[in-house]
């Protein structure tokens, strides 16, 4: 959508994955806290978004969604407030039918334009917008309705679909929405994390500064997978220019946990300007590499053993893109260290489930 918003992909927290509809104002000021106090909001992720189960399960009076006071007491205004004192950025949830998914607040359908009005006037920058109770109405027609409202607010509003790649959305996303999400929920396992990377993998050309495939929130953190799975994980939704949408504790957050997150190398290549999706480009049974192109003539590689045992994972240089003949300097984005002048290949050497990363550079 060329509203200005995410010409690279957008970079965040979630209270989804971790929290559920266990969240309050404390513990979003908590989150804020630590994301700028750890670094994190330095190195992009600007976004604090609030999922289902934030609002009151019923209108006010004049028809608006509110605010379930016991958890944000102070109102949503208020919050705003708090997150862009800090140079954070406010995201809310809503969904384009009668209820939300966990059925505990209003949907917006027939109520889009006071909806984003009143997120509008909440200093609201992020509307995920979820599809559950939609009475089976055309997907493409209801979320037009609030793409357009919107911004018809005059308030620049990051606007992420949520249907769940049904109706072939990555077709018809960016028409009116910055990025849509490919698939259904994402669960803290590998196998659930990578479903998920292949089925986002299928609209990789439907993708570009504006509008993103979104393979769902990072686990990362949660605990359900190995620190290489999350490596990988975290290397693949980075190359495959994925939302990068943190889903874990921010403040509980493990040295583990955040040094992955915190890859400036890797978050680089999510945020390279020529926003090209990496994608799958070889595959011998659970041996896969994925590559992209980035600015300057560089591209990102992984190397993936999706196997169970060991294994040596290779990618020719006709496999990325690259010229055959020429040199090239591969950087490893994991290790931080530089190998010069090589020529036709690279290989790794690959426990189960595990990755490499690398920028190669013609020389
Ligand atoms: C749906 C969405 C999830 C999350 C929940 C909240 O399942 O796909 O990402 O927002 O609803 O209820």
């Amino acid at each position: 959508l060329a509203n200005g918003l995410g010409r690279t992909p957008p970079m965040g927290w979630s209270s989804w994955n971790h929290f559920g509809c266990n969240i309050q104002e404390k513990l979003i000021k908590e989150t804020a806290d630590a994301m700028v106090s750890r670094g994190l909001a330095k190195l992009g992720y600007k976004y604090i978004n609030l999922d289902d189960c934030w609002g009151a399960s019923s209108r006010d009076t004049h028809g608006r969604l509110v605010p379930n006071a016991t958890k944000f007491p102070s109102g949503m205004k208020a919050l705003g407030h708090y997150l862009h004192s800090k140079g954070l950025k406010f995201g809310l949830y809503a969904d384009a039918g009668t209820r939300t998914c966990t059925g505990t607040m209003p949907g917006s359908l027939d109520h889009e334009g006071k909806d984003a009005q009143t997120f509008a006037s909440w200093g609201v920058d992020y509307l995920k917008y979820d599809n559950c109770d939609n009475n089976g109405i055309n997907p493409e027609d209801r979320y037009k309705k609030m793409s357009e409202a919107l911004l018809r607010t005059g308030r620049l509003i990051f606007f992420s679909i949520c249907e769940w790649g049904k109706e072939m959305v990555a077709t018809w996303g960016n028409d009116m929405a910055n990025s849509w999400r490919t698939s259904g929920d994402i669960r803290d396992s590998w196998d659930s994390m990578v479903l998920r990377a292949d089925r986002n993998d299928e609209w990789a050309s439907y993708a570009g500064p504006g509008g993103w495939n979104d393979p769902d929130m990072l686990e990362v953190g949660n605990g359900g997978m190995t620190l290489e799975e999350y490596r990988s994980h975290f290397s693949i939704w980075a190359l495959a220019k994925a939302p990068l949408i943190i889903g874990c504790s921010i403040p509980k957050m493990t040295n583990d946990t955040y040094e992955i997150l915190s890859n400036e190398e890797v978050i680089a290549v999510n945020q390279d300007l020529l926003g090209v999706q990496g994608k799958k480009v070889k595959k011998d049974g659970h041996l896969e590499v994925w590559a992209g192109p980035l600015h300057d003539n560089k591209v990102a590689v992984v190397l993936w053993n999706r196997g169970s045992k060991k294994a040596t994972v290779t990618a020719c240089w006709s496999d990325v893109g690259l010229d055959p003949t020429v040199a090239v300097k591969a950087r490893d984005l994991w290790t931080h260290s530089s190998r010069y002048a090589l020529r036709h290949q690279l290989s790794a050497h690959l426990d189960p489930h595990a990755s490499k990363m690398y920028i190669l550079s013609p020389l």
